[in-house]
């Protein structure tokens, strides 16, 4: 008999994440050339790693407080306060989490009545509205423009707003489109938060790849330290994916409802992933900038490739994806997508597996090497003079 009888009708209803089912073929072709990952294709810094080593080597093997480590939540705090500009006490106000999608989920189960309004905007991460999903509360996208360079249109966002809305999700550098937020945006997001008396859940993983300008966060305008939760992670920017460790900051009693969902379902991130956090929160900053400048130089050599391939495509300010416009190909993204792996083994992600709007659109992932990026052009080009547009 079928077992899925067993599943609950949300689940049976949620569907996957269109990216893996993606890299499942690509996995199986020899001699593809991806840009569709979205980690780091640098190994983890050597020091990072040997923290991680010694932890072992000294036995450290055990659970830990979970909250985490109190170094790792004092060296969390500090570099917060250093460079988000928000003060969190160690203590209370900080939770080490397994990555920034534990923390993301949690915070959902943390917060959300079955029924209750999360808006989001898109296109974005996949885990946003399953997250919203799984706590039976409605998920509400706010679409982004290229025109926009995919920043949040404010008008949009106030159109969204619904009675039960609770919440707000930011993510910039953004998730698939490297759209960014001025201070003047955050301005006007704060007002409106504060308007509404939303909590403001901002994802700002990419935010030490920024490669114009500063990046603010929306914690460090006035009023919005007690309605925003900041997550924050290790994976992209010290190139630390495997090690699943992230955290989560932000007023007590809403840290202390994340411990609920944490203590219960996770107990606490690895400890040996901890004490290579500390290492990186500490010393990681040289070999930061050295892999940031790396992503740069990609950045403006595969946005002029492929805008000189006239697949118009806007310079991501932060984040490793540019995100090319392909209707020039006459094709839906996922056929454009399909069809160039299938014809030249060159893999980028559709823009509608990070919601319906990423239509027009497909994410590559500048986060491989100068030589896969050359040659995926190359077989770009090759396909698009085959479809003779
Ligand atoms: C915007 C965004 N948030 C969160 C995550 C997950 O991060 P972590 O590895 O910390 O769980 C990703 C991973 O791609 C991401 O792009």
């Amino acid at each position: 008999m079928d077992a899925s009888r067993f599943l609950a009708d949300h689940i049976v209803s949620l569907p996957k994440s269109g990216i893996r089912d993606f890299f499942a073929i690509v996995s199986q072709m020899k001699d593809a050339v991806s840009l569709g990952i979205g980690e780091p294709d640098f190994v983890t810094p050597f020091h990072i790693r040997d923290a991680a080593i010694m932890a072992l080597e000294r036995g450290h093997t055990s659970y830990t407080d979970n909250r985490g480590l109190i170094q790792l939540r004092r060296e969390i705090s500090k570099y917060v306060a250093e460079n988000f500009a928000a003060e969190y006490d160690p203590e209370t106000e900080i939770m080490t989490t397994v990555g920034v999608s534990e923390a993301m989920d949690g915070i959902m189960r943390a917060i959300l009545n079955p029924g209750d309004k999360v808006i989001y905007h898109e296109p974005c991460y996949v885990s946003y509205a399953p997250s919203i999903k799984l706590c039976h509360a409605e998920a509400i996208p706010v679409e982004t423009t290229a025109e926009d360079k995919f920043a949040i249109n404010i008008d949009a966002l106030r159109a969204a707003w619904q009675p039960g809305t609770k919440a707000v999700v930011l993510n910039f550098p953004t998730n698939p489109t490297g759209g960014t937020a001025s201070k003047e945006l955050l301005e006007a997001i704060a007002k409106f938060a504060i308007e509404k008396d939303l909590l403001v859940i901002s994802d700002e993983i990419y935010s030490e790849l920024t490669f114009e300008g500063v990046h603010t966060s929306i914690v460090s305008i006035p009023g919005m330290r007690e309605r925003t939760i900041f997550l924050h992670g290790f994976s992209k920017a010290f190139a630390m994916t495997g090690f699943r460790v992230g955290y989560a900051c932000g007023p007590a009693p809403i840290i202390d409802g994340l411990l609920k969902v944490h203590q219960y379902g996770i107990l606490c991130a690895p400890i040996v992933s901890q004490e290579a956090a500390i290492e990186a929160l500490k010393n990681g900053k040289p070999a930061m900038l050295e892999m940031r400048e790396k992503y740069r130089e990609r950045r403006d050599f595969i946005v002029r490739r492929f805008n000189e391939l006239g697949l118009t495509c806007h310079s991501p300010r932060g984040s490793f994806y540019a995100f090319p416009n392909i209707t020039r190909s006459g094709m839906s993204s996922m056929d454009f997508a399909k069809g160039l792996l299938q014809a030249e083994r060159v893999a980028i992600v559709p823009g509608t597996a990070f919601g319906k709007c990423g239509e027009g659109f497909c994410r590559a992932s500048f986060s491989t090497s100068y030589a896969n990026i050359d040659e995926a052009c190359r077989r770009i080009e090759r396909y698009l003079k085959s479809l003779k547009v």
